[in-house]
């Protein structure tokens, strides 16, 4: 399959872009490690390419870039790892937001912010309200965010509209289902792409992944920049994209 597009000069663009790209950020410790450094070293140079990535999807028109920064289960980290992941949360949002802004990206935090310091929380807030009406980019930032979290959120959801009476339970389809999951709003998760060399999907967005192509390379998530992720979309565009039907169906 050509894997690049061609304009009528014959001449090779860029891949097709993916509508929804959501990473697994791995690699920052051992990255760190690697340069005999603190692992914290490698989380603060990790923002870099938390940088390139928003700039890369923004430049070729991704819809939605979900970005996995703190999973549910990264408390259970050394205190001063969770601590230094905390600071550096609270810095990139008072540094980053107004770049963002400019951009025309519209950021949302999503996950269960309950845990957090009010202080970061308010800027979570603030940044969100401040970028709601822009459309170049939606950057989703997955923090003390779990996949199976979501599915309960949405079934608790479901639950209560019937116990209220506002829904009929045979009106629960994958339509409305998915309706009450943390990415309801966006286009179907394309591709997911996973730095680090490890090949699993830790509890990232399960519901969301059904028929996603998944991309893992080896590079370390520091290392990774604007032509990591076009090597991860070139690779998405050879894909067959077949949702079920046979070879023939989808040609
Ligand atoms: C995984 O690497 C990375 C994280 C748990 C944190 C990701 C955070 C950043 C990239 C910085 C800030 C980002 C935003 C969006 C503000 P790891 O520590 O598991 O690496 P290892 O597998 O080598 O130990």
């Amino acid at each position: 399959m050509d894997t690049l597009n061609k304009d009528d000069s014959g001449s090779d663009q860029m891949p097709k872009m993916p509508e929804h790209v959501a990473i697994i950020m791995d690699g920052n410790g051992r990255w760190a490690k690697q340069k005999g450094k603190l692992r914290t070293f490698g989380h603060k140079a990790g923002v870099e390419s938390v940088r390139a990535s928003v700039r890369f999807a923004r430049t070729h028109k991704i819809t939605a870039l979900t970005l996995f920064a703190f999973s549910s289960e990264n408390w259970k980290r050394p205190q001063d790892e969770v601590s230094v992941l905390m600071k550096l949360f609270k810095l990139v949002l008072t540094s980053e937001v107004k770049k963002l802004h400019a951009n025309g990206v519209r950021l949302k935090v999503v996950g269960d912010l309950s845990p957090f310091d009010p202080k970061l929380v308010q800027k979570i807030k603030d940044a969100e309200a401040l970028t709601q009406n822009n459309t170049e980019l939606q950057l989703n930032i997955a923090a003390n965010y779990g996949g199976r979290w979501d599915i309960v959120n949405a079934a608790q959801s479901l639950a209560q509209q019937v116990a209220s009476g506002k829904l009929n339970p045979e009106d629960i389809n994958e339509t409305s289902f998915n309706a009450n999951t943390a990415f309801a709003d966006l286009p179907a998760l394309d591709l997911l792409i996973r730095t680090g060399g490890e090949k699993r999907i830790s509890n990232f967005l399960l519901w969301q992944c059904a028929y996603s192509e998944f991309y893992f390379t080896d590079t370390l998530w520091p290392d990774f920049n604007e032509n990591s992720f076009l090597d991860a979309v070139i690779s998405f565009n050879e894909r067959q994209r077949r949702f079920g039907k046979i070879s023939e169906q989808v040609i």
